[in-house]
């Protein structure tokens, strides 16, 4: 039976001796981008064979690859005769831990007492990316902190997608997720401890007595083994709403003493997420008109004016974080995250510098901000053909074909902004605008009213206001109003675990805020095909 050992990973898989790479990848719960579903056509499912054979080269494979990608192999065309030892891509790489934000956002909420070698985990479990922490409860110090790719995206990546799989699955479906789900924090949280003790040099002193999840609705039903296909479908009635409490054993976690909270939700689509993102950013205790809104594959937005919260979501796609874009990645290593334009040229900035990988959420969105500005893009989102631009004009070099298809060429050969992408971003800006649009109507609230707007998510922090306003996500009347408040999805996580009474503002506001289904809204279908041109 061979073993396939992948670099950066403790544990090593097994699988029949000529398997389908991809095949072995994805059962065992590893994210490798495939698109074409292992097809063979989109060229994504890269990998780098470090050691061993990984069957012949087929046919169409060696098409999709660039020259200069070194022992770069397609998964999905790959048989493991034998042993081999691979690497993942950087955008598929875990990110591993990441340095710890010690300080905790009660807002002058009382902490529970908790006794010393108490520890708790706060995780917030995104469609995308699950962040996890790891904090000491007596003493409110956060000892580790990672992030990875949610490993359910092997079964899509959004989660209408996920629960079609349920649909399709039954009972065998929301265990498989729950499975995944379940087995990944696990190792996450064993990893943190382990950074833990090592950091401290103290053994076995430490127990996990709490898990507090924060996470969009049908996120929360699949952890918890729940059916998540009413979600999906018309009335979108979840099969719980409230904060739950059950004990982690029950979930199948190995830490038998630890209860597992999940955060409250307003409604099917505004989840614990943004209800934990809400108490974080204090808008119960601040004066004044105030949008927050996460970002995110779901854009989730609640409005405050007065004493009244009203809510909404939108499926914003997963562009805005680099996914499903023909060179998108995650924001790491070499991923383009700034475009600047000077002296007639694109320059990409990237992440930590060198040459790009890939391109992420920011840096798509900075592109098309970019090529608005410069006019190679138009507002109806369509990238000038190179016929109409002037053979002097500094912008026909980046009009390029791949594939018969036309883009723009921002590196070459990594970065082509196809015009399928630049839809992408459209259909997240549509999406987005026709939210906050429809949010301030009903309200009867005129956008110069608002006082402040509240960007939360990971992702949301790297878009900056000036590509949010010039790509026309938000109006220009928020120009200046705009604040970044950082993953509060898992800040409230963590004021969860350390403090009962934080847990129940959140309940309050989960029950008070009142939540509106977009769809369902008269005109909103005319409203979104306005909002898709670009300003
Ligand atoms: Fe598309 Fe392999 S999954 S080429």
């Amino acid at each position: 039976m061979p073993s396939i050992k992948i670099i950066g990973q403790d544990r090593i898989l097994k699988c029949a001796q000529g398997e389908n790479l991809l095949q072995v990848l994805k059962r065992n719960g590893i994210y490798a981008d495939n698109p074409c579903g292992g097809r063979g056509t989109c060229g994504k499912c890269k990998i780098r064979l470090l050691r061993g054979t990984a069957g012949a080269w087929k046919n169409g494979e060696q098409d999709k690859l660039a020259k200069q990608e070194e022992a770069i192999r397609l998964s999905c065309f790959c048989a493991v005769e034998d042993d081999i030892v691979i690497e993942l891509p950087e955008q598929m790489h875990y990110e591993g831990l990441t340095s710890a934000d010690t300080e905790v956002k009660l807002l002058n909420m009382k902490r529970n007492h908790f006794s010393y070698g108490e520890m708790g985990a706060a995780i917030d479990l995104g469609t995308t990316t699950v962040a996890a922490a790891l904090v000491d409860l007596a003493s409110g110090e956060e000892t580790a902190a990672l992030s990875e790719l949610n490993c359910q995206t092997i079964h899509g990546l959004d989660v209408l997608s996920r629960i079609t799989y349920e649909k399709e699955h039954g009972l065998d479906g929301i265990k498989e997720l729950q499975r995944l789900i379940v087995s990944q924090l696990e190792d996450m949280i064993c990893r943190a401890f382990k950074k833990t003790e090592e950091t401290s040099g103290e053994r076995g002193t430490r127990k996990l007595s709490r898990i507090v999840v924060s996470g969009n609705c049908t996120m929360l039903h699949m952890l918890l083994g729940e059916d998540a296909v009413p979600i999906g479908r018309a009335p979108y009635k979840p099969v719980f709403l409230k904060e739950q409490v059950v004990s982690a054993g029950k979930l199948g976690f190995s830490f038998l003493d630890a209860e597992v909270i999940c955060l409250p939700c307003v409604s099917a689509y505004v989840g614990g997420d943004v209800v934990a993102g809400a108490y974080v950013a204090g808008m119960q205790q601040t004066a004044g008109n105030i949008l927050f809104i996460d970002i995110g594959t779901n854009g989730e937005m609640l409005l405050k004016t007065g004493e009244k919260f009203l809510s909404c979501s939108c499926a914003a796609g997963p562009a805005l974080e680099g996914m499903n874009i023909q060179n998108g990645m995650r924001a790491s290593k070499g991923a383009v995250e700034e475009i600047i334009t000077e002296d007639g040229k694109f320059r990409c900035k990237t992440i930590q510098g060198g040459e790009p990988l890939g391109i992420c959420g920011s840096g798509i969105l900075a592109a098309v901000r970019e090529f608005l500005r410069t006019g190679i893009v138009l507002r109806s989102g369509t990238i000038l053909k190179e016929e109409s631009l002037k053979e002097n004009d500094w912008r026909r070099t980046y009009v390029q074909r791949e594939d018969n298809r036309r883009g723009i060429m921002l590196a070459s050969p990594k970065i082509f902004i196809a015009q399928s992408d630049i839809r992408q971003v459209q259909l997240a800006k549509g999406a987005l605008l026709s939210g906050v649009h429809t949010l301030f109507a009903k309200s009867g609230l005129a956008y110069e009213a608002c006082d402040k707007v509240i960007v939360a998510g990971q992702f949301g922090r790297h878009l900056s206001e000036e590509s949010l306003i010039v790509t026309g996500i938000l109006p220009k009347a928020f120009q200046g109003k705009v604040a970044y408040a950082g993953n509060t999805s898992l800040e409230g996580a963590k004021a969860a675990l350390l403090s009962d009474e934080a847990r129940k503002v959140m309940r309050v506001l989960a029950e008070t805020t009142e939540y509106f289904d977009l769809g369902s809204t008269e005109g909103y279908e005319a409203l979104f095909v306005k909002s898709l041109r670009f300003p």
